[in-house]
């Protein structure tokens, strides 16, 4: 089950879906056996802005028959917040760290990866791009040519690996990896939440922010369609998520070419669904070894 991204050695392929496993209340709350049984190979970060947010209004979250449409609005502590409340606490994690951060221009997010990228603790940086450029009002991850510039900008700053996580939200998700791979990403996340409005019976928006993201067992066979999609564009790595709940689920990311699989939405539901989803994962591995040769 070991493997590796970007040149970080990982236990096992299962990481977690940022903003999805909150450690710092896990721990609060379970205390130091979260340590002890960490269900991920690797720790990303709820995705974090150069200044403090509150988030979006709520209410912020709808139940659909087969997953949720939240609209938090990324509220969070700020970078400054981070750097001294949060990294201390998730520097003892006992895996890799990898720190999302979100700017709405180079300008904005250039000192975030300084910052981020140049404490020792933190092992790669993943770029949250579902955001507006302030400047071009395009999203970023929707467009190509805006994430090339955005990594023409962002990566002469760090040597550190640079993960782009892309929006589902595009005809072709695939060509805004390929303009992240030339860019000079190290690898490619996906799929983040899709757009999604829950109403009630006369039209009212439920959610206080209008609309939000879908996510959970509704959107894996488009996670699994655009990572796949994806893998076969690019050289670089993928990892891959979108509605994982078991092993199989995992698996059939892995198959259509990830190399690491994000557990997010199920983690809400049970904390320690990635460790039996990761124990499912080795389960099927050991019934149907890979060919000698390409273990
Ligand atoms: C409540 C909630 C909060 C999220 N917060 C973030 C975030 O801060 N940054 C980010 O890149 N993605 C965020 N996501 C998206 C997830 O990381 C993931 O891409 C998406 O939910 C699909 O995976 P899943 O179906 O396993 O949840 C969030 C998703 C949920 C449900």
């Amino acid at each position: 089950m070991r493997t590796e991204l970007c040149g970080i050695e990982l236990e096992h392929p299962i990481i977690n879906a940022s903003g999805t496993f909150d450690a710092i209340a896990a721990r609060r709350a379970f205390g130091d056996a979260v340590l002890e049984r960490f269900p991920f190979s690797a720790y990303v970060s709820k995705t974090i802005t150069p200044a403090p947010r509150t988030g979006n209004p709520p209410p912020r979250l709808w139940e659909e028959p087969a997953g949720m449409v939240n609209s938090i609005g990324l509220p969070n502590k700020g970078l400054d917040g981070f750097m001294d409340g949060d990294l201390p606490a998730l520097a003892e994690l006992p895996v890799p760290l990898i720190v999302s951060v979100m700017a709405t221009s180079a300008e904005e997010f250039a000192p975030l990866v300084e910052s981020v990228a140049g404490r020792a603790e933190v092992a790669a940086l993943e770029l949250n791009v579902s955001c507006p450029n302030v400047h071009s009002g395009l999203i970023v991850g929707e467009e190509p040519g805006e994430t090339a510039a955005l990594m023409t900008a962002l990566r002469p700053l760090t040597a550190k690996p640079l993960i782009v996580k892309l929006t589902p939200n595009v005809a072709e998700p695939a060509a805004v990896a390929i303009a992240a791979e030339q860019g000079g990403a190290d690898a490619v996340s996906l799929i983040n939440t899709i757009k999604a409005a829950p109403a009630l019976a006369d039209g009212t928006p439920w959610l206080g922010a209008g609309s939000g993201g879908l996510s959970g067992p509704a959107v894996r066979s488009i996670a699994l369609k655009q990572v796949a999609d994806v893998a076969a564009a690019i050289e670089i790595p993928v990892i891959g998520m979108g509605g994982v709940e078991r092993g199989v689920h995992a698996a059939a990311l892995l198959g259509a070419g990830a190399a690491a699989v994000a557990v997010g939405t199920a983690s809400f539901r049970d904390p320690l669904a990635a460790a039996r989803i990761r124990a499912e994962l080795e389960a099927l591995a050991v019934d149907s070894p890979a060919p000698s040769g390409t273990a």
